[in-house]
């Protein structure tokens, strides 16, 4: 018998008059537990969620929606099973939490502005992108994967991020992953060699510009598909077919 149907089974109806039925003790019995069960079934659902500080608008801070943080993280861990390579990531705290629980093993560093990241201990190093590489000299050249999402959409800022990356990447093979609005286009080609693939980011709290990822290699269909099936299960969301050398 199903919990309702318990539920049911055991509600006392007393027809003689207009009162509201009664529950039986057994009914209000079953009723508890299966109260119970489905609040613990949210509480698990919450727990697959990835904890994060709120956002600060005033610091440029707008974090990914879950299913682009774990398809980004899933590029990463593929990229990393052929690399063994530690992980920067630059300004994309939400990568650096959902890495650090979908895949634990992977090395990661966390270079931010927002000090609220210290809770990560030595995994967190303070950057500002307006001293781009007043960094510890431990991290130069110590990442074949770099992912960046810079706090800004300007000229001066990505001027400033590319240097930081040429800093942290290892300069014989290294995986670049920029996340950053479409209007980066050219200047991403002209100071990193990056191109957008097909996949488009997408943040918890819709944003008015357009979001691309920029690399310096060719992802294949692995992100393609991954935006394929969200946009199957988002209505409105549109996808490019053509990876790499998206539209
Ligand atoms: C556009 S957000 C990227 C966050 C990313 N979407 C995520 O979900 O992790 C830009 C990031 O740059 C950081 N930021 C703000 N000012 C900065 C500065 N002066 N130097 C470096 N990073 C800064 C913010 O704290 C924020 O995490």
């Amino acid at each position: 018998m199903s919990t309702t149907e318990e539920i049911l089974a055991n509600t006392a109806v007393n027809e003689d008059d207009d009162d509201p039925p009664l529950l039986s003790s057994r009914a209000l019995e079953a009723l508890r537990e299966f109260l119970s069960e489905q609040s613990s079934a949210r509480d698990e659902e919450k727990e697959e969620e990835v904890k994060l500080v709120s956002e600060d608008w005033r610091l440029s801070q707008f974090w990914y929606d879950r299913e682009t943080a774990e398809t980004i993280c899933e590029e990463i861990r593929v990229l990393w099973e052929s690399t063994g390579s530690s992980v920067a990531c630059v300004a994309c705290p939400t990568l650096y939490a959902y890495l650090k629980r979908n895949a634990p093993n992977i090395s990661v560093q966390l270079l931010e502005y927002d000090k609220r990241f210290e809770q990560y201990g030595s995994n967190f190093t303070f950057y500002d992108y307006n001293q781009p590489e007043d960094l510890p000299l431990a991290l130069k050249h110590a990442f074949q994967i770099v992912v960046v999402d810079p706090p800004y959409l300007s000229k001066e800022c990505l001027e400033k991020v590319a240097q930081t990356i040429s800093f942290l990447a290892q300069p014989q093979k290294s995986y670049l992953l920029l996340l950053t609005g479409e209007v980066q286009r050219e200047r991403a080609a002209e100071l990193l060699d990056l191109h957008p693939c097909g996949f488009r980011p997408q943040h918890s709290n819709k944003l008015g510009n357009e979001f691309r990822l920029f690399t310096n290699y060719d992802p294949a269909e692995r992100l393609v598909r991954a935006m394929i099936s969200a946009q199957e299960t988002t209505p409105g969301h549109s996808a490019s077919t053509s990876a790499f050398t998206a539209d």
